[in-house]
């Protein structure tokens, strides 16, 4: 029989309409407690939950006293994770939480450090990694058919109006959204960063307050070379939020529109000025594993919690993303080349 896990919700906002359904799909997880610094927001969610006699709270130290959960999911703002991430861990608390780890790089190790101290999970929401479409691109990069991989290149261009926070937000495309791609970026290249130059700047006509577009390039491990180019003040020929790739290994390249749809050609025999190329077929995974954005994740990480595996996610390799964000954003305001640590 599956034990029950009770669980804490931290932050009781827009994004937990993706996490709620599905902690009721998952068996065994008790959902005991909702916190929000507007009491209100985490009443609301609770009786939306159909747990009205949860305990609710703004304090999550006062929660977790109340209810001594076995898992916190950690759905605040981003400025917000370090202090529910340590609070939670230091009460003997896993904790999922969303994207992006933390805020900044330094208080990133704090957390992953405690994660360690207290021998307990620290993952994080990487949403756009469990897509069967990703999955079947890494199938196929890891069958060898191209080669070992050189180059890898992404463009993200979307004209988005959202009209709130992020029209005043600095560096709002890498600190917002490029976390996503820099995570696909390594997981398909299965490399990490070395080094970045990145140019960021806020296009004429922009809708943004601050930079709205960037161009990275960034050293790999492996000698890989890995350029990202993306704004969300592009109007027309919109890419995918997945992005648009472009994979190129020593027999030949894929090109990826973020979606289903993907082809490749590889070498057929070495002759003349451009070798002839044949049309690779990129099978579709009969059963993909690790799919289904936040529910395949929230699902992962709880049978991680159950048969104390490793997630994934987990903060020690999910750090190595959020340096990417963060490198860029250093060299973006020098102006220079800047090695990647986490
Ligand atoms: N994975 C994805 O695709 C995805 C998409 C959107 C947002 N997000 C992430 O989800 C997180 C939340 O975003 P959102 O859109 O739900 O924001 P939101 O503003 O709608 O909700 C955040 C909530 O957290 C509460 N809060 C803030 N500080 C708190 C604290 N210390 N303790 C308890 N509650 C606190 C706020 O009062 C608010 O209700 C962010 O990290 C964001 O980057 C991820």
């Amino acid at each position: 029989m599956t034990s029950t896990l009770k669980v804490v919700l931290a932050g009781c906002g827009s994004i937990t309409n993706a996490w709620l359904p599905v902690t009721k799909e998952i068996e065994g997880l008790q959902m005991v407690g909702f916190v929000d610094l507007i009491e209100d927001a985490a009443r609301k969610k609770a009786v939306e939950y159909g747990t009205p006699d949860a305990v609710v709270g703004t304090d999550l130290q006062k929660v977790l006293d109340a209810t001594n959960p076995d898992i916190v999911f950690d759905c605040t703002i981003p400025e917000a994770h370090i202090s529910v991430t340590l609070t939670a861990l230091k009460h003997g608390c896993h904790v999922l939480g969303e994207k992006p780890l933390a805020d900044s790089m330094d208080h990133a190790r704090k957390m992953v450090a405690a994660s360690q101290e207290a021998g307990k999970i620290y993952a994080v929401i990487q949403n756009r990694r469990y897509d069967p479409n990703i999955r079947r691109l890494k199938a196929f990069l890891e069958s060898g058919a191209v080669g070992d991989i050189t180059t890898v290149n992404s463009d993200f261009y979307i004209g988005a109006h959202f009209g709130g926070f992020r029209d005043r937000m600095k560096h709002v495309l890498l600190l917002d959204m490029a976390i996503h791609t820099f995570d696909a970026a390594r997981y398909i290249s299965g490399s990490d960063p070395v080094s970045v130059y990145c140019k960021e700047w806020n296009p004429a006509g922009s809708w943004y307050d601050h930079d709205a577009s960037a161009i990275a390039i960034y050293e790999m491990s492996n000698g890989l070379v890995y350029t990202y180019r993306g704004s969300w003040c592009a109007e027309g020929l919109k890419t995918t939020w997945e992005c648009d790739w472009r994979i190129i290994g020593q027999q030949g390249s894929v090109h990826w529109s973020g979606d289903q749809n993907m082809q490749a050609q590889v070498v057929a025999k070495t002759e003349g000025f451009i070798n002839p190329y044949d049309d690779v077929e990129i099978p579709s995974e009969p059963a993909p594993l690790k799919i289904g954005g936040h529910h395949g994740l929230i699902r992962d990480f709880v049978e991680c919690v159950r048969t104390n595996t490793i997630p994934e996610t987990i903060c020690t390799d999910n750090i190595k993303s959020l340096a990417m964000v963060f490198g860029a954003i250093e060299s973006a305001e020098s102006g220079k080349t800047v090695d990647i640590r986490w």
